[in-house]
């Protein structure tokens, strides 16, 4: 099934509504992390991706932040392993290549790894708990795509 990514503001009331409706989903109902951790507080200093299915319904989404740091990657478990995390992280990718940041980091859900190694992330540093949940750091330098 088709769909379609682009980049979103905080700045848009109707694209912070899509952003949260996903991570609602999957972060606060599907994997239990609880909502005072989710909403942060610092949306609105990031750029935003947003996947839509065909009716124009949101179905993922993914932040960069302001100092280089990717995080809230979300897919809708029914739309998962079709490409549209891939899609999204790479037109954050692009984005961040835009505005010169040599190194992009992420801490990853230990289970997710695979998933960023196909986008040319490595792993850096000792599994932590963050949200209860086991985490990896992990980097890409400017530029690199998968090995
Ligand atoms: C992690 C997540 C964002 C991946 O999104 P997705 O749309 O399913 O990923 P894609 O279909 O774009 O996968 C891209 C590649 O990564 C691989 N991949 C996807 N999930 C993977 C996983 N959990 N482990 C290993 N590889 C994985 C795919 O097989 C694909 O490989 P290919 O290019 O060789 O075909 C999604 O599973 C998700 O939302 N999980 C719940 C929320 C979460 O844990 N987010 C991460 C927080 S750090």
């Amino acid at each position: 099934m088709p769909f379609t990514t682009r980049l979103a503001s905080f700045a848009d009331p109707d694209d912070a509504a899509a952003v949260h409706e996903v991570r609602r989903v999957v972060f606060i109902e599907e994997q239990k992390v609880p909502e005072s951790l989710e909403i942060d507080g610092l949306d609105a200093e990031c750029v935003h991706a947003l996947a839509f299915d065909e009716a124009g319904e949101p179905i993922g989404t993914a932040r960069l932040m302001p100092h280089g740091r990717i995080g809230r990657v979300a897919v809708l478990a029914s739309w998962r392993k079709r490409g549209v995390g891939a899609a999204m992280m790479r037109i954050l990718l692009e984005e961040a290549d835009r505005r010169g940041f040599e190194e992009i980091e992420l801490h990853a859900q230990t289970w997710t790894i695979g998933f960023y190694e196909t986008l040319g992330f490595k792993v850096a540093g000792e599994e932590f708990l963050e949200a209860e949940i086991p985490h990896r750091r992990m980097v890409r330098r400017r530029g690199i795509s998968r090995d």
